[in-house]
């Protein structure tokens, strides 16, 4: 594998694993690999770390350590919390979530639909933001579960939770937050949230990729989704994955230590980004609310340009960012969110996701905006759709994206 030195402006799609957390999980890999349901102390001695690894992810989130259930993924809570909702009230067949979604959640509601349950994708705003008013007139008397994400992955729109939670409450319905997104970047306290169930994800978090919770509010009616041996209380079979928990409970603990200075330095980082950007190239535009999103996201469209060409050169200088582009599909359709939002193609293919984190300097953000300003004006004065260039307005899309959106 290439070892060559990297800008790594990609931390919606994953993030580097902290040596502290690599530190503590290797004993669990080398040393103590036993099976935390064994009889013998061997394997016994590992079943009291993934319990203080669940007091500490449980503490990133305000939760009691019963209400968390570790899960293989983000998309396996999401997956989880809906199955759930659904199969303790085989009365209702109804779900109501939003059009921007992450596939985790979007890819699970079509196949429940083909299964005939309904679900409702809730429109945004120009600025990606919700309609609350309609998410209320919304649910029906047969809904099962109200599931929208905190902060979307694309834009970093953060989404009023517990607002939409107060209201499920007073409908009777339950609530879950895909809140993979936020943890490091939002304080969480799942009780002010007053939600059902919230997804989390530890590669988010600076852990490995492979392990993720869901947090289930106390006596709320559950199913596991994953069925097997009776690990996690009977919540989720399973052998539990005992190296990746300790690391994400590691991971929770730096980011309760690191919150508000590392949130202040990166928002500071992610605005001069986002500034000069916007001041040293004409025709760009921020998407998505400029106040209540994510401190470190932000995402660019430059009006001319494809976004694979922008990140086909960006590789080339060593630079890791997102494009707008349809996740994991492998085509350029352009994205759901950005589409959502209501951007036209044209300007939805030409947009860029800037996603910080705590490794990142201002070194990072010098050395993009050294290179960002010529790379888009090589590509317009070639670009098949600039007026100057007299070429057609519609551009032909490859279908074979090399550079999709990785969120
Ligand atoms: C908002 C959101 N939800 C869910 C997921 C899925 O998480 P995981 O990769 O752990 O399945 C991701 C990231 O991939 C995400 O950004």
């Amino acid at each position: 594998m290439s070892q060559r030195k990297i800008c790594y402006l990609d931390n919606n799609a994953t993030t580097r694993v902290a040596p502290e957390v690599v530190e503590a999980m290797v004993p669990f890999l080398s040393e103590f690999w036993g099976n935390p349901s064994s009889s013998y102390l061997f394997g016994k001695q590992v079943a009291k770390h993934i319990e203080a690894a669940r007091a500490q992810v449980a503490a990133l989130i305000h939760a009691d350590s019963r209400e968390v259930v570790f899960t293989s993924c983000g998309t396996e809570s999401n997956n989880s919390a809906i199955h759930a909702a659904l199969v303790t009230h085989p009365g209702k067949r109804h779900v109501l979530t939003t059009a921007v979604e992450h596939s985790a959640n979007i890819k699970f509601c079509e196949y429940l639909q083909k299964r005939g349950f309904e679900v409702t994708f809730l429109p945004v705003e120009p600025d990606g933001s919700l309609d609350i008013h309609l998410l209320e007139k919304s649910i029906r008397p047969d809904t099962a579960i109200v599931s929208v994400m905190w902060a979307n992955n694309e834009t970093g729109v953060i989404f009023p939770l517990e607002e939409i939670a107060a209201i499920c409450r007073s409908k009777g319905v339950l609530c879950h937050t895909d809140a993979v997104q936020t943890p490091g970047k939002l304080k969480i306290n799942v009780a002010e949230l007053g939600v059902d169930f919230l997804s989390l994800s530890a590669h988010k978090l600076h852990a490995p990729k492979g392990i993720g919770l869901l947090y289930i509010k106390r006596r709320t009616k559950y199913q596991p989704y994953v069925i097997g041996g009776g690990q996690e209380q009977g919540r989720r079979g399973g052998t539990e994955n005992v190296a990746n928990i300790v690391a994400f409970g590691r991971a929770a603990e730096l980011a309760i230590a690191s919150l508000s200075d590392e949130n202040t330095r990166i928002r500071a980082l992610r605005d001069r980004l986002e500034k000069s950007v916007l001041a040293a190239i004409p025709n760009t535009f921020r998407n998505g609310n400029r106040e209540s999103r994510l401190p470190n996201t932000s995402n660019i469209s430059f009006d001319l340009v494809e976004a694979e060409g922008i990140l086909m050169l960006l590789d080339q200088a060593g630079i890791c960012a997102s494009s707008g582009s349809a996740c994991t599909t492998g085509s350029l359709d352009p994205s759901h969110v950005l589409t959502a939002m209501g951007l036209k193609p044209t300007r939805s293919r030409g947009s860029i996701r800037f996603s910080l984190g705590i490794y990142n300097t201002a070194d990072d953000v010098d050395y993009l905006l050294q290179h960002l300003p010529t790379i888009i004006a090589k590509l317009r004065a070639v670009s098949p759709v600039a007026p100057h260039n007299g070429a057609a307005v519609h551009a032909k899309h490859s279908k074979a994206a090399k550079y999709p959106i990785t969120s």
